[in-house]
Formats: structure tokens, C-alpha cells, sequence
């Protein structure tokens, strides 16, 4: 090496840590809520001019403060309920069983995706067993004929997801274990 290229290599040292301090600056900034919801009059779902519009909270106000999730309406509702900061009804009738099972279902007929894990548990947090058994879903695990179309065209998964919980453009919370990994049930 010559003195030539260890004098030129000082400021390029410099640039380094120029790009280095601004990827972190921008990195916290990343970091932070920037989450965005739109307000009542503005969701093309109600009517601006009514003023009964004007008098609805703004989803903002209410979701701001619940753990961020990429998609949807952009809350993560399973650890908001897990941490409390939610208290959802548990049942509307009195004489409902209230019960949860911690059971994931591994379903393997994902072609070249990974394995989808269902889990029991983070479902039956908000849900009854009779709004999947066995209409939707058979009490023996592998034996409903679930499939992604189906899924897509709103049946199975698809009656849920997409419509009052995540979308399905979320394959990988989902699809969430690798083909090759040792898997439990
Ligand atoms: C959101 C939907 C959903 C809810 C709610 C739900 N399940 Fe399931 N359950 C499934 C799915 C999906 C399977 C797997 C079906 C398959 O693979 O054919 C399953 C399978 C089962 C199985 C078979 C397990 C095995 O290894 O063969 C049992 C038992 C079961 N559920 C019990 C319950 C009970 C008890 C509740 C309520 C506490 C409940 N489920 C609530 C979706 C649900
Ligand atoms: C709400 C959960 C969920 C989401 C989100 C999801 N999938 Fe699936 N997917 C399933 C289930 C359940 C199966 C059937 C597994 C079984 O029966 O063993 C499946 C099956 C599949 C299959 C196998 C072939 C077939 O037609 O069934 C493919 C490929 C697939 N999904 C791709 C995707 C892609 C790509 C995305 C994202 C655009 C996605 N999935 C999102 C749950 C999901
Ligand atoms: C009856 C409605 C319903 C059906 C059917 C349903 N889900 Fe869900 N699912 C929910 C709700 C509600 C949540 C919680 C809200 C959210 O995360 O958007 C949830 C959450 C999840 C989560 C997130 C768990 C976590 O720890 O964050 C996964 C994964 C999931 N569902 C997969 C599936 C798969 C796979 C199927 C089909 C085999 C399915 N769901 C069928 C309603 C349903």
C-alpha cells in the first residue's frame, strides 16, 4: 500500500461513519409510531357530511395506544389482550361456558410454503369452540379439507381472516414454520 492511498483513506473513513450515524438516525426514527388511521369523515365508509360522523371517535385516538401490527387496522389484538390493555365481554349469554384450550395445530398440506401452526389458544381467547366446530372445522386434526383458494374465496380461515382479523396478505404469520424445522404438535 502507498502513502498516497492511507492519506485518501482518512476521508473516506470519515463517509463511513457519516453513513453509519445516519442509518442509526433514521433507524430510531423507523422505530417510532408512524402509524396512520383515517378519520371518520375522510374512510369512505361514512358519511362526511352527516353529523353524526363528526361525533364518532377517531380511530387514532383509541388504537394509537394498543401494540402496533403492519397490516390490517394496524393493531396487534392478540398481545393487546394478553397485556390488559383491552377487556373484551367474554360472553354475551350468562349460562356460556367460558373455556380456552393451549393446543397448536400443525397443518403440513402447504406445498413448497412453510408448515402453517394454528394455534388453539390465541383463537379461543376471543372465540367459542362452536364458532369453528365442526361447522367450519372437523374435530380431528388433518381431516377438514382446507385449502388456500378455498381460504381465499372466504371459507375456513378466510371467514375470519381477511374479514374481522388479520389478512391473508400476512402469509407468514400464518405460514410460520419452517418445512425443515423438528416440529411438535
Ligand atoms: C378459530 C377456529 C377454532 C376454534 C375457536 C376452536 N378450534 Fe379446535 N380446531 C380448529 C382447527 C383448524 C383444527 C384442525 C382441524 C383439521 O386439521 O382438520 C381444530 C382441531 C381441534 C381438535 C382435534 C385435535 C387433534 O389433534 O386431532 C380438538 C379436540 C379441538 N379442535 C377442540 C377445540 C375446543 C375444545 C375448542 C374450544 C375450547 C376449540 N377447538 C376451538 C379450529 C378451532
Ligand atoms: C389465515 C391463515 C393463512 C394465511 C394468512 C395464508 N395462508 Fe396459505 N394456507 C393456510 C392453511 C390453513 C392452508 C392449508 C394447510 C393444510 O390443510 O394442511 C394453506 C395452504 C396454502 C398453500 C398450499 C396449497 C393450497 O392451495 O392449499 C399455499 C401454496 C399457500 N397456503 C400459500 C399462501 C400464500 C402465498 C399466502 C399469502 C399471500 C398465504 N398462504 C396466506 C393458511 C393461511
Ligand atoms: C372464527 C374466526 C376465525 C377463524 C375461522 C380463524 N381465525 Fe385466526 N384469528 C381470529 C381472531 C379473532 C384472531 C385475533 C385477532 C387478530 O390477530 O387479528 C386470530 C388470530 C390468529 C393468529 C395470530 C396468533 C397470535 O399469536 O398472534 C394466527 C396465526 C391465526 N389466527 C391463524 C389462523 C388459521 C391458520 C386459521 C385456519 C386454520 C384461522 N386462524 C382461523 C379469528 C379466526
Amino acid at each position: 500500500m502507498s502513502m498516497e492511498t492511507i492519506r485518501q483513506s482518512e476521508p473516506v473513513r470519515l463517509i463511513a461513519l457519516l453513513v453509519l450515524a445516519l442509518l442509526l438516525a433514521t433507524g430510531t426514527a423507523f422505530a417510532a409510531d408512524t402509524r396512520k388511521w383515517a378519520t371518520p369523515a375522510g374512510d369512505s365508509i361514512h358519511d362526511p357530511e352527516s353529523p353524526g360522523t363528526r361525533a364518532l371517535q377517531r380511530p387514532a385516538e383509541a388504537l394509537s395506544r394498543l401494540p402496533p401490527n403492519s397490516a390490517g387496522n394496524q393493531v396487534d389484538w392478540v398481545k393487546a389482550l394478553r397485556e390488559g390493555l383491552i377487556a373484551p365481554r367474554t360472553q354475551l349469554e350468562a349460562t356460556t361456558r367460558v373455556q380456552t384450550l393451549d393446543r397448536d395445530i400443525l397443518m403440513r398440506r402447504t406445498v413448497e410454503m412453510p408448515y402453517v401452526r394454528f394455534p388453539h389458544l390465541a383463537h379461543t381467547e376471543w372465540l367459542d369452540c362452536s364458532n369453528c366446530h365442526e361447522k367450519l372445522f372437523k374435530l380431528k386434526a388433518g381431516t377438514t379439507p382446507v385449502s388456500m383458494l378455498a381460504i381465499l374465496q372466504g371459507e375456513y380461515c378466510g371467514r375470519c381472516h381477511g374479514a374481522v382479523a388479520f389478512p391473508l396478505t400476512e402469509c407468514n404469520r400464518c405460514h410460520s414454520v419452517p418445512r425443515n424445522a423438528k416440529t411438535t404438535k
